[in-house]
Formats: structure tokens, sequence, C-alpha cells
């Protein structure tokens, strides 16, 4: 495994992050795709042994429950101080007024309930998981300002939003003297790239440290395009994400693979290595196959060709997965 400074923090983080969506109790939340307890644990264990030592959750993952399973393997498996856990807030946890969003309430609530399922007293990356268009970033950002001065939380994200909102929480930090967001976790992938006119360059420019999510297009850049799996056949969200056109880029992942003899997802999670703005992919791994082929891909160089060839058939996308 690699290591590198997430953006200009001087915090260490494993080239390839676990992404921990894909553990929780199947029939709490939105997510009926999702592993066990038992059947996660293992994977949580393979990505330790494997050097993996950066992982992400979220309250709303499978109604918390994914925050239990990865506290629990991770205070079996590993060391506190070795591990980088992010989670987020913004999602809604119950019905009714305050049951979600990052006011201040809810931010100090939710902080609270994701420490104690994790079962830790800090997270090392706080990120809100939306922008909220009903409280004002002055209140968001001096809330998260303040979980940093009590301990609570090291570093701060953000995910998913307009590079707009992000650059105005930036400065509206900067203008109070409170803490900045050190992180984007965005949706990037080989099929969705709009992300490249706007927010890398402005990541780029602020040292902000990038963490693609659905790295592999929740499986579409890893299979023929027609396959389903249980995942796909139920995954309400992602199949909101893609388009018919996308079926050119998967088939020179194909070609690319074949022509190497690596599985594709090697190939498609090498080109997003190889994007300078990418600090860690995060993954997602329901079977051990996938942590192996996420950690050989770290290893796998493409050429300028290749490369080029992976790109070219790429159409835009209206903006997916705010
Ligand atoms: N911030 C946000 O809004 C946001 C949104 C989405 C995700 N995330 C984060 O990103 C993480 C990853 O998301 P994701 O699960 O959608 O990522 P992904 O890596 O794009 O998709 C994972 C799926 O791809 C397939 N796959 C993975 N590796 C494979 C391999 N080597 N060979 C064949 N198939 C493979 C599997 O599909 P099958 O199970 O169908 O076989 C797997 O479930 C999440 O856990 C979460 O932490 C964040």
């Amino acid at each position: 495994m690699e290591y590198v400074k997430l953006g200009s923090t001087g915090l260490d983080v494993s080239r390839i992050c676990l992404g921990c969506m894909t553990y929780g109790v199947p029939d709490r939340g939105t997510h009926e795709w999702t592993l066990d307890e038992e059947a996660s644990r293992p994977l949580i264990r393979q990505a330790l042994e494997a050097g993996i030592t950066f992982f992400d959750t979220a309250n709303v993952y499978s109604d918390g429950t994914s925050e239990e399973i990865v506290g629990r393997a991770l205070a079996d498996f590993a060391r506190r101080d070795d591990i980088v856990l992010a989670t987020k807030v913004h999602g809604r946890m119950r019905p009714g007024p305050n049951g979600g969003g990052l006011s201040r309430k809810a931010i100090m609530t939710e902080i609270d309930h994701s420490l104690r399922r994790l079962g830790t007293d800090y997270v090392d990356l706080y990120q809100i998981h939306r922008w909220d268009p009903h409280t004002p970033v002055e209140e968001t950002m001096e809330a998260l300002h303040d979980l940093v001065k009590a301990g609570k939380v090291r570093y701060i994200g953000a995910s998913s939003m307009y590079a707009w909102q992000f650059s105005k929480a930036q400065y509206t930090a900067e203008r109070h003297g409170w803490t900045r967001f050190v992180s984007m976790q965005n949706h990037y992938n080989l099929l969705y790239r709009e992300e490249e006119r706007e927010m890398l360059p402005l990541c780029a420019d602020q040292g902000v440290g990038v963490l693609p999510w659905s790295p592999l297009a929740r499986g579409r850049l890893t299979r023929d395009w027609d396959t389903t799996t249980e995942r796909s056949a139920t995954d309400n969200f992602g199949s909101t994400l893609y388009q018919e056109g996308d079926r050119a880029v998967v088939e020179a992942v194909t070609r690319i693979a074949g022509d190497r003899g690596v599985p594709r997802a090697q190939v498609a999670l090498a080109w997003l290595l190889h994007q300078d703005t990418v600090t860690a992919p995060i993954i997602g791994a329901s079977r051990p196959g996938h942590i192996e082929d996420a950690v050989a891909a770290v290893g796998l160089r493409l050429s300028d060709k290749e490369i080029e060839e992976l790109q070219r058939p790429y159409a835009p996308h209206p903006i997916a997965g705010h």
C-alpha cells in the first residue's frame, strides 16, 4: 500500500479508502443490498491486512448500523491511532423537525450519536454529506469548528455540492478564523467526469484532498454493460447516475483490461489514481477479490495512450449525485 498526505494537511492516508456503505444491516435504511455484520467483518479485516488504514462511513448508512459494524470491527482488528476514520452528517436520521440537515443542533447531536455507534471518542474526518440550503453556512461552519476545538473531530471535509457552494463555505470559515474543509468527497469516475470542469481545479488550487465516491460507477465499470448483480438490481440511487452512452467507455475499459490480462476494476481504478487531483478513491468491496483488485490498481501504471483511449468516448452528463 502507498500512503499520501490528505490535501495540504499533515495527515497520512492510504491510497485506497475502504467505503463502508456496503456494510450494514440489510433491512435497516435504504440499502437492501448491504452485507450483515458476519459477512462484513472478514472484508474489513482483509483491508487492514492489505495496509488500508482509511475507512469511510456515514451516520445514515443502514440507519447507523454501518457505523456500529465498522466501529466494532476496527476495535477488534486494529489500533485506533493507526486508523483514519471518516464519517458524515446531513442525511435524515429520524422523521420530524431537526431530524437531519446541518444546523448547529443537528451537528452537535449527530456527532455524539456517531461517536457512540463507532465506539470512539473522536472522528478523524467529519464530512458534511451534502449542502444544506436551509441553514446559513456560518452556522454550519462555526458548529464544525467547535467540534474540532472540543476534540471530537480532527479534520473536516465536504461531499458532493457545486463548486460555488464549497468555495463559499471555505471563505466563510477563513473570514471568521474557523476550521476549513481539507477534503472533497465527490462523484468521480470514468463514466462521470463533470467534476473536472470546476470542482477539481478548485480543489487543486486550494490544496484540498479529493476522495472520489463510487470510483467503479457502482460496479458498472467492472462488467459488461447489460449484466446485473444483486446490488445493481436494487440500487435505486445508482440507477439514476449513468446513461446509455456510457457503454462505449465500459468497452474501452474492457479492451485495455483484456490486452493487459487484468480485471477491468484494476484499469478503472488505476485511471483514477493517475489523476493528479485524486488522493484516494473510496472503494466498495463486497467480495475479497474486490479488495485485492483495488490494492493491485495502486501499482498499475497506464500509458498516456491507454489513458487517452479510456477518456476518448466520454460524453458529458447532467449533474448527478448531489
Ligand atoms: N458521499 C456520498 O454521497 C457517497 C455516495 C456513494 C458512495 N459513497 C462512499 O463511496 C463508497 C464506495 O461506493 P460504491 O460502493 O458505490 O463504489 P464502487 O467501488 O464504485 O462500487 C462497488 C461495487 O462495484 C463492484 N465491484 C467492486 N470491485 C469490483 C471488482 N474488483 N470486480 C468486480 N466488481 C467489483 C461491486 O458490485 P456488486 O456488489 O454489484 O458485485 C461493488 O459492490 C461507499 O462505501 C461510501 O463510503 C459516498
